[in-house]
């Protein structure tokens, strides 16, 4: 495949891979912005009857995906290996051995091709997948960060620099959605079968309790999670669909109530969401709602630029590497990463 500058590379694209969980992916995006190609491959259908992420199955899916989902990324945007001027990974946080099936990969593309590998924070992935879908993204912004092992509110002063405000003290608002999910015998993952259940119910069936809302910016949802057990053995005659919709009342009020307090005290100028649990209807809706009411930006990425993918990460990481330089080849995964704050 021929280059377009015929020097040898496209000086601003970069490949990005993404093996933290259970979504193997690929992406080639131009200089952080302009999404070449963005391959997912969901294992969702490994893991569903174990009912979660099984951490071996997911490194051993990874190994055997990777290639192909590469291949395909790099056809899609009708690149070549010398036409890509960095590979950019998940570094963490993430599932160990996920993690090292990614990174690895990625360093031996950038060892052959010789181009810089960049080590890429999956949670600073998610809050430039903001940026893809509004490269004109005013800051400051609140951004609520909520996916199956994070839930976090955290203000973008600008890009690289975040102050966290809130995060949970217990449950994720995902790992909330797939509890509660599973006990309602509807699969995994939870969220998207909650939402689209929640669509045919009525969110003020039951007032389920909404943790720590009148506490700052710090979220607790394991309280819901055990009162709407409670609730259904006592009632077990409720219809599932209101069951759905008010528990997913609950999560969201919690959420976009914090997240429009931030922005208030903070004086932000947007509110954005990230994350797999920003791929929810009624949240996505709620947000748009209380960012017209109170004068704001909405932000509401796409919701396959919600859910984990590697155009976020390819994003990210070109930011990180014209403000940090390549990493070095010996860093290794760090499943426990957290997002860099002041
Ligand atoms: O960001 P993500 O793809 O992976 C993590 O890094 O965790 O988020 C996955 C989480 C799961 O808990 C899933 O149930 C939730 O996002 N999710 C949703 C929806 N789509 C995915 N939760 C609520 N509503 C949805 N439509
Ligand atoms: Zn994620």
């Amino acid at each position: 495949m021929s280059t377009v500058n015929g020097a040898g590379g496209r000086d601003t694209w970069v490949l990005g891979i993404e093996t933290s969980c259970d979504e193997t992916a690929a992406a080639v995006v131009d200089a952080g912005r302009d999404v070449r190609s963005s391959v997912v491959s969901s294992q969702v259908d490994l893991h569903a009857r174990f009912g979660g992420v099984v951490p071996e199955l997911a490194s051993r899916a990874h190994v055997d995906l990777l290639t192909p989902v590469v291949a395909e990324a790099l056809v899609t945007a009708g690149a070549d290996g010398p036409d890509i001027a960095a590979v950019a990974a998940t570094i963490g946080p993430g599932l160990v051995g996920a993690l090292l099936v990614g990174v690895s990969y990625g360093k031996a593309l950038a060892l052959v091709w010789d181009v810089p590998f960049v080590g890429v924070n999956h949670l600073e992935g998610h809050l430039y997948a903001c940026f893809l879908d509004e490269p004109n993204l005013e800051l400051p912004a609140v951004v609520l960060l909520v996916s199956g092992g994070h839930t976090m509110l955290i203000l973008m002063e600008e890009q690289g620099r975040y102050q966290m405000l809130g995060e949970t003290i217990d449950d994720a608002a995902g790992e909330a959605f797939d509890k509660v999910a599973r006990f309602l015998g509807l699969g995994y993952p939870g969220g998207p079968a909650i939402d689209r259940l929640a669509m045919d119910g009525d969110p003020e069936a039951v007032r389920f309790p909404r943790g720590l809302l009148d506490e700052a910016y710090d979220f607790s949802f394991s309280g819901l999670k055990t009162s709407v057990i409670t609730h259904v053995r006592k009632n077990p005659d409720l219809a599932v669909e209101d069951i759905a919709a008010s528990f997913q009342e609950a999560v969201v009020d919690v959420l976009v109530t914090k997240a429009r307090r931030a922005a208030q005290a903070t004086g932000a100028k947007a509110i954005c969401l990230a994350g797999g649990v920003a791929a929810n209807s009624a949240l996505r809706e709620r947000t748009l709602d209380a960012c017209i009411a109170d004068g704001l930006q909405a932000y509401v990425p796409s919701r396959a630029m919600c859910t984990d993918n590697a155009a976020m990460i390819a994003a990210a990481g070109w930011w990180r590497l014209q403000h940090d330089g390549p990493s070095a080849l010996d860093m290794g995964a760090d499943p426990q990463l957290r997002l860099p704050v002041m």
